[in-house]
């Protein structure tokens, strides 16, 4: 993953470069590191550890370069060390890049390297592509990169600088995110649009196989063959400040206290169209839902509700499983592909591939102008914001409201339910106003090793989406299950110190989980309920309960969810984990 970041203009470009990392950080952030060109030559900085560590070491170091890029890192290839963290430079210090993504053929790459007398010095892919383009040169950057993209296999974006020229960064996008912000004097590019929202909301997303040529007075884009493109900018309708902590301790905490506004904008821009689809989903013999982590929980949902609403069959299936797969796939199925930030690979490349097939391609994401998005035949978007903290909240329940948007614009009378979800926002803050008793029932929980997750129906994929969020921050190993499956197995994990978190709302398999429940409580295990506010029956059961309105069984999920989120955050942050970037993760995976 990573992310990078580059600036050409007549400011100071550390200044740009360290505002744009620490945007960037939820992609990577175990190094991290700039390339300046100062005073005609290249003055490189990296660091173990978060963009603050680079700050500090940076600290009263007058540099003005005006030029310059940065890289923050997920580790791919070799250890997280400074000498394979970000930027490369070629043996002579002429060039330097900063690369996400992955390059797969560069063994062989390495070894025709080598075999020119140039030392390798570090264990990354990215180093191949600084030494071709130095190898390569002949006094024109853009050349020499077009030249250089031709050898690399895999999928990359990455910004390289040159003492050769100075007022200039060539960039390539191929597979992984690049998006370039238009200012006054002065160019930017990024691997996403947050780290350039300080500076300008004008951006141009760049597709695949394309080039940018990035100097102080213009941006000029061209496609792998060399031709100039001609591209329009977008306005970003984001600002700076949906982008910031705005009082929260966490992002993860502010976007959650977010849901009830991001709720209702997402409902508020479908429910009154009919998603400005061109066809029914019961054009269809199916609907093939993909995604990865919280956006295939938020597909699980949207089964239930389209197999019920439009009556079409819908498969769910994990995007990194499909790609593979002799998955039979015709012009008679709808690709459904969810992606929060619509640049993660494994959704990508599998969407790609089944439409290569002949299936439509539906997309849904929260980035506008991403690469799904563009790449899709129609696009739903999720009007949540930006979200920054790596465990997805705000996007996941917006997820769901366009979801259930797009099952019931499919029946014929829906006036019920659409009365129905009009309400989600307003009872989901009133389940925010009961952050303080899940904070406590947290705090008691907090030191348990194992968590079983249960729920029927939709409460399943809650569980599941509950136990993700657990593991995620707070590191505690949490088992989401579909309660009727329990007995099948997982029950021999039930003990007095494992706790059960049992999604119960009164619903149509509601007799069916108490009756789990009581499986549980028979082998000694504590159960904390989620149901409907005065379900007296859980209660007795229960060694607690964290209560949410009492809603249609088909808006449960909604409900169910956010004090979920609450429980996992408030762990977390008791034992004192980075929530924002919790270890080994990152937001945006644009590897396979
Ligand atoms: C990463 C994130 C998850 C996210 C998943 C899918 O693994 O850590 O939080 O759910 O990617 O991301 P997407 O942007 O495709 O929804």
């Amino acid at each position: 993953m990573c992310g990078i970041v580059g600036y050409v203009g007549a400011s100071p470009a550390l200044l740009v470069l360290l505002q744009g990392l620490e945007r960037l950080e939820y992609r990577g952030y175990d190094s991290a590191g700039v390339a300046l060109l100062e005073n005609g030559k290249l003055y490189v900085e990296k660091k173990v550890g978060k963009i603050r560590e680079l700050v500090r070491s940076l600290w009263g170091k007058n540099l003005k370069a005006v030029v310059g890029i940065g890289h923050t890192r997920w580790a791919t290839h070799g250890e997280v060390c400074e000498l394979n963290a970000h930027p490369h430079t070629d043996n002579r210090g002429e060039f330097a890049v900063v690369h996400n993504g992955i390059v797969e053929n560069y063994r062989e790459l390495r070894q025709e390297i080598e075999s020119a007398g140039v030392s390798y010095v570090s264990q990354t892919d990215t180093e191949a592509i600084v030494h071709l383009i130095a190898l390569n040169y002949e006094g024109d950057l853009l050349r020499t990169v077009l030249k250089v993209v031709k050898k690399l296999r895999g999928a990359y974006a990455f910004a390289v600088i040159s003492t050769r020229e100075q007022s200039r960064i060539v960039a390539v996008k191929y597979g992984s995110p690049l998006v370039v912000g238009i200012g006054k004097e002065e160019n930017f590019v990024a691997s996403d649009i947050p780290a350039l929202l300080p500076f300008t909301r004008e951006v141009i997303p760049l597709n695949d196989g394309e080039v940018v040529d990035l100097r102080p007075d213009g941006v000029f884009i061209y496609d792998f063959e060399g031709n100039l493109l001609t591209k329009e900018a977008m306005h970003v309708p984001w600002d700076i400040i949906s982008a910031e902590k705005g009082g929260f301790k966490h992002f993860m905490l502010k976007e959650i206290f977010e849901q009830p506004r991001t709720l209702s904008d997402t409902i508020r821009g479908y429910i009154s169209r009919d998603m400005s689809l061109p066809f029914s989903l019961r054009d269809y013999r199916r609907v093939l839902i993909i995604a990865c982590g919280t956006s295939y929980h938020a597909g699980l949902i949207g089964k239930y509700w389209i197999e019920k609403h439009a009556g079409v069959p819908v498969e769910v299936a994990y995007a990194s499983e499909v790609r593979y797969a002799n998955m039979p796939v015709g012009e008679q199925d709808l690709v459904l592909a969810i992606s929060q930030s619509g640049e993660t690979a494994d959704t990508r490349f599998s969407a790609l591939a089944l439409k290569e097939k002949g299936a439509t391609l539906l997309s849904l994401v929260n980035v506008m102008g991403s690469a799904l998005d563009r790449e899709s035949d129609h696009t739903l978007y999720t009007h949540a914001g930006p979200e920054i903290g790596v465990a997805a909240t705000k996007t996941f329940t917006a997820q769901l409201a366009v979801l259930y948007s797009l099952a019931v614009s499919q029946r014929q009378d829906r006036q019920k339910e659409v009365e129905n979800l009009l309400k989600v926002p307003h009872l989901v803050e009133e389940v925010l106003t009961r952050a303080e008793a899940v904070k406590n029932l947290a705090l008691r929980y907090a030191h348990s090793k194992d968590f079983l997750y249960l729920g029927r129906y939709l409460s399943y994929p809650v569980a599941l989406e509950g136990a993700l969020k657990l593991k995620e921050i707070s590191y505690i190993h949490a088992e989401g299950y579909p309660a009727g499956e329990m007995k099948h197995g997982p029950i021999a994990l039930i003990d007095e110190k494992t706790p059960t978190v049992a999604i119960a709302p009164a619903d149509r398999v509601y007799e069916k989980i108490l009756s789990n429940v009581e499986e549980v409580l028979a082998r000694k295990g504590k159960v904390i309920g989620v149901g409907f506010e005065k379900d007296e029956r859980l209660k007795s059961l229960c060694d607690a309960v964290i209560e949410v309105p009492t809603v249609e069984e088909d808006l449960t999920p909604f409900l169910t969810t956010v004090p979920l989120q609450l429980f996992a955050y408030y762990i977390a942050d008791y034992l004192g984990l980075d929530v924002d970037q919790p270890r080994n993760l990152a937001k945006t995976v644009t590897v396979e």
